[in-house]
C-alpha cells in the first residue's frame, strides 16, 4: 500500500496496480486507510452522493474545504487527492490560490478538470511545490456545456485530443490522472505514452490504477449506479433493515 505519491512511478514501473476509493467524511476515509486503501480521492462527486446535487457544477470550494479535512483527520496514511471544484481554477493564479487552501486542509495534492487548456494553472501548482492530478476523458465538471456523459476515445480526433492533453500534463509534471469513460484500448495506449500513472474508470483494465465512487463499491447510493462499478456490499438494504427493525422495536415498546 502507498504511503506517499513519490512512490507510484515504481508502483508503474513494477506493473502492481493502484486502488484508489473516494471518501467525503471521517468514518470512511479512516476504514478505508484501516483496509490499506492506496490513495484517498475527496471527489467533488460528493456533489451528488452526499449533497443530492445533480451534478458537480454546484460543488464550492467551502464544500471541498470542509470535506477535506475532515477526511484528513480519518487519515494516518494513504495519501489524500483533494479536487478543484467546478470554476475554482479559471485562472493561474485562482488554481494556485485554492490549491493552497486545500493542502492547507491536510491534502498531498489536488485534482483539476482537463488536459492541454489546464496548462498554465497545471505549471502554476506544480511549480509551488504541490503534487498535482490531472483528469482527462469525460470531464462532470463540462457536463452541461457536453451535453450529458459521453464515452470518449470514439473517433480519431477525440483520440488525438486525449493523447494531446494526457501527453501536455505528463511533459507538466502531473504525477497522476485520472482517465474517465474512455474506450479502453485508447486509455491503455495513453499508460503506455506518459510516465505519470493513469488511474482509470470506466476506461478498462489496462490503466496503472482504478477508482471508484465508494458509495457505488458499497451499494449506499442505490438510485444511481454507473454500468461499470459493481457494488460488493448493500448498504442501502442493511440499512433498511436496521432502521426498519429500531422503529418496530421502538413502536412496540411504547405500546407495552
Ligand atoms: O469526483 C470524483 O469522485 C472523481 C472520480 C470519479 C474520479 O473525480
Amino acid at each position: 500500500m502507498l504511503t506517499s505519491l513519490s512512490e507510484l512511478p515504481q508502483r508503474k514501473a513494477s506493473g502492481s496496480k493502484v486502488a484508489v476509493l473516494t471518501a467525503y467524511d471521517y468514518p470512511t476515509a479512516r476504514m478505508l486507510d484501516d483496509a490499506g486503501i492506496d490513495l484517498i480521492l475527496v471527489g467533488d462527486s460528493l456533489g451528488m452522493v452526499v449533497h443530492g446535487l445533480p451534478d458537480t457544477t454546484g460543488v464550492t470550494m467551502e464544500m471541498m474545504l470542509i470535506h477535506t479535512a475532515s477526511v484528513c483527520r480519518g487519515v494516518k496514511r494513504a495519501p489524500v487527492i483533494a479536487d478543484l471544484p467546478y470554476a475554482s481554477y479559471r485562472t493561474a493564479e485562482e488554481a494556485l490560490a485554492n490549491a493552497k487552501r486545500l493542502m492547507d486542509c491536510g491534502a498531498s495534492a489536488v485534482k483539476l478538470e482537463g488536459g492541454v487548456s489546464m496548462i498554465p494553472q497545471v505549471r502554476a501548482i506544480i511549480a509551488a511545490g504541490i503534487p498535482l492530478i490531472g483528469h482527462i476523458g469525460m470531464l462532470p465538471q463540462s457536463v452541461k456545456e457536453e451535453g450529458g456523459y459521453k464515452k470518449k476515445g470514439k473517433t480519431s480526433e477525440q483520440i488525438g485530443r486525449l493523447i494531446a492533453d494526457a501527453q501536455a500534463l505528463d511533459a507538466a509534471g502531473a504525477v497522476a490522472m485520472v482517465l474517465e469513460s474512455i474506450v479502453p484500448e485508447v486509455a491503455t495506449q495513453i499508460t503506455g505514452l506518459v510516465q505519470a500513472s493513469t488511474i482509470g474508470i470506466g476506461a478498462g483494465s489496462g490503466t496503472d490504477g482504478q477508482v471508484l465512487v465508494t458509495p457505488d463499491l458499497l451499494g449506499s447510493f442505490p438510485w444511481f449506479r454507473p454500468p461499470f462499478a459493481k457494488a460488493r456490499a448493500d448498504v442501502a438494504s442493511e440499512t433498511h433493515r436496521a432502521v426498519c427493525e429500531y422503529i418496530s422495536e421502538v413502536q412496540g415498546a411504547l405500546l407495552r
